[in-house]
């Protein structure tokens, strides 16, 4: 009978360690490892994790060779065209679309949920105006791991729920707050007419009282397009499979801190430029090369082995064809180009980075493709949000994908708390 095992043979030695091939259900099958070190007294060494599955999870899937993303089964192109995203947050929680009347009790209780307590509140007050929003957002949520320190136990459906819902409620509204503070104008409370991301939309730009801008024409009002736009940008960052901040959310979880604070740490590990800070680093560099006749200079810097300029918003660990994700926005951002007005200096830049990088070997046999994070900011730059709060409207995204890992996580009986070794080479 075929054995569904591999041997490794030590060829100093001769001897040999025989290990299991675990077969999941899509995705490429894994070997189990778990006793190598008590086996042969060796660690296995894999810096970045590039052949490691830390995890069992049914959450997402990705075939980067494919280019193809799932939650929970479903394609995400699915999800984007025909699905908000509290549908895609239920989805992600309780592995299945909702009914109607499940869709209803969930997105109100998401509404009721959105107010901060006013003790935090104060906090915004004790950053500089200048503080960058994800600085503000990681210790706020962290704060609010103080006003809800209950025992949450994960036996209990109700009350991981609430946990769960309760963060993905706020997290809007924290990031808005510390957007208004850094502009020192008043903090817009969540309303609960309105549903989560023209929510989000009006707690950013209204003006106290909750009024859009007046002209002569009357009041603006947050367009119907605008609403759907950011919504679909919310549903494709909801999650992204074991990516570097989550797996930071799982790492904290495995030592039983309060799931917020996993997710502070989640929002912090987040921030760096090679991961949800790309999408800001994108229109700042866009905004650098500052027109289409420099673009030619800086995709030479780009591929210069001895310059460390990268181009923003390219390349990816999973993706080896095409990012999804990014062929979702770019549509999108086509579609929208009138509506929303992008036809702008930037938009040209990057369309002309995009043609120019999309057939040069450098970019080609390095499989370097525009990514999320390269279509995101230009779309978002049209929706009125400043590109500090690029990075926290990932966040706002994401955070619904670590929550239901950290659940996930503590609900595996063979989790264990996260301790990798080294391999020691100093004195
Ligand atoms: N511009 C120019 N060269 C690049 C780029 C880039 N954006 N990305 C990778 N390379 C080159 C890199 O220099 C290396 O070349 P060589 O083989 O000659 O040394 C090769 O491609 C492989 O790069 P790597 O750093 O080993 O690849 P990685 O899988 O470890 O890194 C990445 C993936 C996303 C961190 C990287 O592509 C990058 O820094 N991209 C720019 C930042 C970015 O857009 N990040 C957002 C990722 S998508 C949002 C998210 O999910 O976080």
């Amino acid at each position: 009978m075929q054995k569904n095992t591999i041997t490794l043979t030590n060829n100093a030695t001769g001897e040999n360690y025989e290990y299991n091939i675990l077969e999941g259900t899509r995705g490429p099958a894994v070997l189990d490892i778990r006793t190598f070190f008590a086996d042969s007294g060796m660690f296995t060494y894999d810096p970045g994790f590039t052949a490691t599955a830390a995890c069992e999870s049914t959450i997402t899937f990705i075939d980067g060779k494919k280019g193809e993303l799932r939650y929970r089964g479903i394609a995400i192109e699915e999800l984007a065209t025909n699905h908000s995203y509290m549908e895609t947050c239920f989805l992600l929680l309780n592995k299945r679309l909702p009914s109607k009347e499940e869709l209803t009790d969930f997105d109100l209780e998401i509404r009721h949920r959105a107010f901060l307590h006013r003790g935090l509140q104060k906090l915004f007050d004790a950053f500089p105006d200048d503080a960058h929003p994800m600085a503000t957002l990681s210790a706020a949520v962290t704060a609010l791991a103080s006003f809800y320190d209950e025992h949450i136990s994960i036996d209990n459906q109700d009350s991981y729920l609430e946990m769960a819902h309760r963060i993905i409620s706020k997290i809007p509204t924290i990031a808005a707050f510390a957007h208004r503070q850094s502009l020192g104008i008043p903090f817009m409370e969540p309303d609960i007419n309105l549903g989560f991301t023209e929510n989000f939309l009006t707690m950013m730009r209204a003006y106290p009282g909750g009024k859009m801008h007046l002209s002569a024409a009357g009041h603006d009002h947050i367009k119907e397009v605008e609403v759907r736009a950011l919504d679909t940008i919310f549903t494709l960052h909801a999650d992204h499979e074991q990516n570097a901040s989550t797996t930071v959310v799982r790492g904290v979880a495995s030592t039983g801190a309060h799931p917020y604070v996993a997710i502070s740490s989640g929002i912090a590990a987040l921030w760096g430029r090679a991961h949800g800070g790309a999408n800001e680093s994108v229109i700042a560099q866009l905004e650098y090369i500052s027109s289409v006749e420099n673009v030619e200079a800086f995709i030479e810097k780009a591929k210069d082995p001895d310059d460390d300029f990268r181009l923003m918003g390219f390349g990816h660990r999973v993706y080896k064809n095409f990012d999804p994700r990014a062929k979702i926005l770019k549509e999108l951002q086509d579609e929208l180009r009138t509506e929303l007005d992008l036809d702008t200096e930037l938009m040209a830049i990057a369309t002309k980075i995009e043609e120019i990088a999309l057939n040069d070997d450098y970019f080609v046999s390095r499989n370097l493709y525009p990514n999320i994070d390269f279509y995101s900011g230009i779309i978002l730059t049209a929706l009125q949000i400043p590109k500090s709060m690029f990075t926290p409207i990932f966040v706002i995204g994401r955070t619904v994908g670590w929550i239901t890992q950290w659940i996930e996580f503590r609900k595996d009986d063979t989790s264990k708390i996260a301790r990798p070794r080294q391999l020691y080479t100093g004195a």
